[in-house]
């Protein structure tokens, strides 16, 4: 019978894998962080295994405190700065002209317009030519993400979308995070199992799915931001490489 430590051991061999196929078939590579859990793991595999891999992570304006202060702090444990994308102020200016500073609450509408504005117009920008993409996605966060693979070509971005953690639990994440020291976002100790920005993320309850925090006054079914869509539907990832 295998032990925990030995599947932790085979996901790691296997997503480190993952990585380094994507920079031998994609190169240019480029590396999603959001500085959430599953993020934290992808960074520290990255740095520690010296792959050529870009780390970004984009600065919507509204981010938590907390999630400012993990990125000073990883980009001092790593002692390499990550690159930071900002949406474009004139992008930002409308969206608060049409809708007011907060008007992401009022509609499903004005919620995706300030996320194109703030999170997908920025994204777009970084994608900016790479050949692959790699993000923290996993299958059993959501019901929007249950067909999420290890590798496919995203079709919205057009490069490929590497998720090496596709089949990693939380319980493996949260495993390797301790046992390789890495830092974390401390609103993960007060209840936040998902974090995004600072109005639209609130903490769970113990037994509430992992993303019922998020935008939680929409249906499950709408929990996107953009990042993670196709053609304006839920991402339905393909299985299998190109
Ligand atoms: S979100 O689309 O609902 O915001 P989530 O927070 O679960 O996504 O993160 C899923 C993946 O999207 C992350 O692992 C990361 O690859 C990417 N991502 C989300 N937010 C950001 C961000 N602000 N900057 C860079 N990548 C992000
Ligand atoms: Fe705007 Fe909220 Fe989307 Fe952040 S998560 S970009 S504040 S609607």
């Amino acid at each position: 019978m295998t032990s925990v430590a030995d599947d932790l051991e085979k996901k790691i061999v296997a997503a480190l894998a993952d990585l380094r196929e994507a920079v031998s078939r994609f190169a240019p590579v480029t590396f999603a962080s959001s500085m959430g859990a599953e993020d934290m793991v992808l960074t520290d595999l990255i740095y520690r295994n010296n792959l050529d891999i870009e780390i970004f992570s984009i600065d919507t304006g509204r981010l938590p405190q907390q999630t400012y202060a993990l990125m000073a702090a990883a980009d001092k444990h790593y002692g390499k700065p990550a690159k930071i994308y900002v949406p474009q102020a004139v992008s930002v200016e409308g969206f608060i002209q049409t809708y007011g500073i907060n008007g992401f609450f009022d509609s499903i509408d004005a919620r995706k317009a300030c996320c194109h504005a703030r999170k997908v117009e920025p994204l777009r920008r970084a994608l900016t030519g790479k050949r692959a993409w790699v993000t923290g996605l996993r299958s059993t966060q959501s019901s929007t993400r249950e067909a999420v693979s290890a590798s496919a070509f995203d079709e919205n971005n057009g490069l490929q979308k590497i998720n090496p953690l596709a089949q990693w639990s939380e319980v493996e994440v949260w495993q390797y995070l301790r046992a390789n020291d890495v830092p974390y976002n401390a609103l993960h100790d007060q209840g936040f199992p998902s974090i995004g920005c600072a109005p639209c993320t609130r903490a769970v309850q113990p037994g509430e799915d992992i993303r019922a925090g998020r935008w939680w006054w929409e249906n499950p079914e709408t929990k996107e931001c953009g990042l993670h869509m196709v053609d304006g539907r839920l991402q339905r990832i393909k299985t299998g490489t190109t």
